[in-house]
């Protein structure tokens, strides 16, 4: 081998070398992973994200496969609705009113107690019918006879066996609110 011959010889293998080194699949590069619905997947509960979808592995009749996971709910915001001006609702009395959020009415009857203002549904927890203040710091459903406290929602005569769902209310500048 000539000269010349020997230099093109090292020229190539040298090329041929430099370009093993930086090819792609000798660095360690990787395609980015790509997942579809219905492809195999190796642990169940496995989750990945791909283009901004999120994929599950999950047990199928076919093995283990890569399914579209639903989105994760968002946490429900919760806002102070006003209700009225305190000044409607003297101590111990209780009072109904409809209240708006979310485009969602919601009824409430609420009591002002020796120590501030409770709020609770009006919603029976027996079969759903509307409880009212009957006084003597009572809330009675028309449908079934249930009777409530009208200070605590607990129930003191069936056939409701749970206390009103109760909301946290809050009273400033005159005006009384519940978190809704
Ligand atoms: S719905 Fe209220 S007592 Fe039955």
């Amino acid at each position: 081998m000539d000269k010349v011959s020997r230099r093109a010889m090292v020229g190539m293998i040298a090329a041929g070398f430099t370009a093993f080194l930086f090819s792609p699949s000798s660095a360690g590069a990787s395609s980015a992973p790509v997942i579809s619905a219905g492809e195999a997947c190796k642990r169940v509960g496995r989750r990945k994200s791909v283009d901004g979808k999120t994929f599950e592995c999950v047990r199928t009749a076919n093995g283990p496969q890569w399914k579209r996971a639903k989105a994760t709910p968002t946490q429900p915001t919760t806002s102070d609705v006003k209700v009225f001006d305190s000044s409607s609702l003297p101590s111990g009395a209780s009072q109904t009113a409809i209240v708006t959020s979310g485009g969602k009415n919601y009824a409430v009857v609420l009591t002002r107690t020796s120590s501030g203002v409770v709020a609770f549904s009006r919603s029976c927890t027996h079969q759903g019918s509307l409880v009212a203040p009957t006084g003597g710091n009572q809330l009675t459903c028309p449908s079934h006879g249930a009777v409530f406290n009208a200070s605590t929602g607990a129930v003191i005569e069936g056939p409701a066996s749970r206390a009103l769902a109760q909301y946290k209310v809050s009273e400033r500048n005159g005006a009384i609110y519940i978190t809704l």
